[in-house]
């Protein structure tokens, strides 16, 4: 049977209800042919693995994965852009590549039984999530060299339904064609949503005549506070997917409907480890700390121990038995550091969704005086509350500055701009402006 027919859409994975025991036998077998793949393959790997003498004969127990080096964002900058391949291109079938903040791409390839087995994996996602065949899936993921679109794309065919590639930006014609085409689920970035949400208002589009169901929301962190201001603006439920292109793309963990608790680790392909970021030493399950992931099936671009940088902990199995991640803080370099106190946008973005009377989307600017580190949040009204005066505006900024004082420890100044003048997101959202370092 090849891979493709290994879907069954309305039956779950055998995978997804085999006991602990039969999990960690074929995650076992999986990470000895993948960490043979990689240093048989790709010439790092095997120059990495001799410099710490270990074999890939070596590798007996999942326990003995942590004798391995890790892998990083900067090895595949290194070896840009098919250095790390451990296929002829031949056999690649696919590229995609992710922009990163230095300018270089990330370069990640597929071959066919890849496209296939993330093709499973998103279906299964879909499906975790809700959804089934029949389905109408309106995708505003870019597509292109971004994961987002055509990773939900092959998965929501995958899974049967009916797919409208619709990629992101032209929020006027999304909200047309979501009225128009009556689509069941969306799939999109929680800020992208946000702003076709308020177009959705604008042109005076209430839920109740849109057939939306469910919402598939990831590719940046957000909060369990935006899930329940969306679900309710909107109508729908909103889950949680998570994933990154080195690894494959969405679907690396999906939040599943019965439990809405954060995402299971599709742990079968994608082997999770939780690490201290400074010390690199494996923590136990239920630890904060950095995710990493080994691919234990992937055949073009094996990953052995990648550090995603994204901070979070491993939570025992509920829906399925595979763990589940808890939803990502935010990512190491997201970290901001004021006045001593550490601090994520998603701690702002708790803050800020408490205030009925904001708008969801915030940016935080980040100043310096002399020595002195200064956050400034920009907020913006909601339409409905315009008509508020100084004084009660005022009352608001003091409220958030409260929150955001007695939760996260920090005093800030609060700006709150003219309605529409955030710059909104058309994918992934870009939160934090740091203006410490000019002039
Ligand atoms: O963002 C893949 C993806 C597309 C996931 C669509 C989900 C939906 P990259 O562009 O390589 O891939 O970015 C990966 O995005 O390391 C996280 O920092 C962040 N991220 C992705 N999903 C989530 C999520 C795609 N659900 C990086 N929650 C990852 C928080 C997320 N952060």
């Amino acid at each position: 049977m090849n891979i493709r027919d290994q879907f069954k859409p309305d039956q779950l994975d055998p995978m997804e209800t085999a006991s602990i025991d039969e999990l960690r036998a074929h995650q076992l077998q999986r990470l000895k042919w993948s960490v043979g793949h990689a240093y048989h393959n790709v010439p790092l790997y095997r120059q990495r693995f001799d410099a710490v003498g270990i074999h890939p004969e070596d590798i007996q127990s999942l326990d003995d994965l942590a004798k391995l080096p890790f892998t990083t964002k900067s090895d595949l900058r290194d070896n840009y852009p098919y250095g790390m391949f451990a296929t002829s291109m031949d056999d690649i079938v696919r590229l995609h590549a992710s922009s990163g903040t230095t300018g270089q791409p990330t370069v990640v390839g597929y071959t066919q039984n890849d496209i296939d087995t993330w093709a499973n994996i998103v279906a299964r996602s879909i499906r975790a999530a809700g959804g089934h065949r029949g389905d109408k899936v309106h995708i505003s993921y870019g597509y292109g060299l971004f994961t987002g679109g055509l990773g939900a794309h092959y998965g929501a065919e995958r899974l049967g339904c009916s797919v409208i590639p619709m990629s992101g930006g032209q929020t006027e014609k999304q909200v047309r064609l979501i009225r128009d085409f009556q689509p069941d689920i969306i799939m999109v970035t929680p800020s992208y949503m946000l702003n076709i949400a308020d177009e959705m208002e604008r042109q005076g589009i209430t839920p109740d005549e849109l057939s939306l169901r469910l919402g598939i929301f990831g590719a940046e962190p957000w909060t369990d506070e935006l899930r329940r201001s969306v679900e309710q603006r909107l109508g729908i439920q909103a889950l949680d997917i998570y994933g990154l292109s080195e690894i494959m793309g969405p679907g690396v963990a999906m939040e599943c409907a019965e439990t809405k608790d954060g995402p299971t680790v599709w742990e079968d392909h994608f082997y999770p480890e939780i690490i201290n970021p400074v010390t690199g030493a494996v923590l136990a399950d239920g630890e904060m700390g950095e995710l990493v992931f080994t691919t234990l099936s992937k055949e073009a671009l094996p990953m052995i121990r990648y550090r995603t940088r994204d901070l979070t902990r491993l939570l025992p199995g509920s829906a399925r038995r595979m763990r589940r991640i808890d939803k990502i803080t935010g990512r190491s370099d997201d970290m901001m550091i004021i006045r001593g106190v550490n601090v994520f946008p998603t701690q702002i973005e708790e803050e800020v969704v408490k205030v009925p009377q904001f708008s969801e989307i915030y940016e935080i600017h980040l100043y310096r005086k002399g020595n002195m580190d200064s956050m400034e949040v920009h907020v913006e009204l909601r339409p409905e509350f315009h008509h508020l005066d100084e004084a009660q505006t005022q009352r608001l900024v003091q409220e958030l500055k409260h929150h955001v004082k007695s939760s996260v420890g920090i005093s800030v100044a609060v700006d709150v701009r003219g309605c529409g003048t955030i710059a909104r997101s058309e994918g992934k959202a870009q939160r934090v402006f740091d203006k410490r370092h000019q002039g």
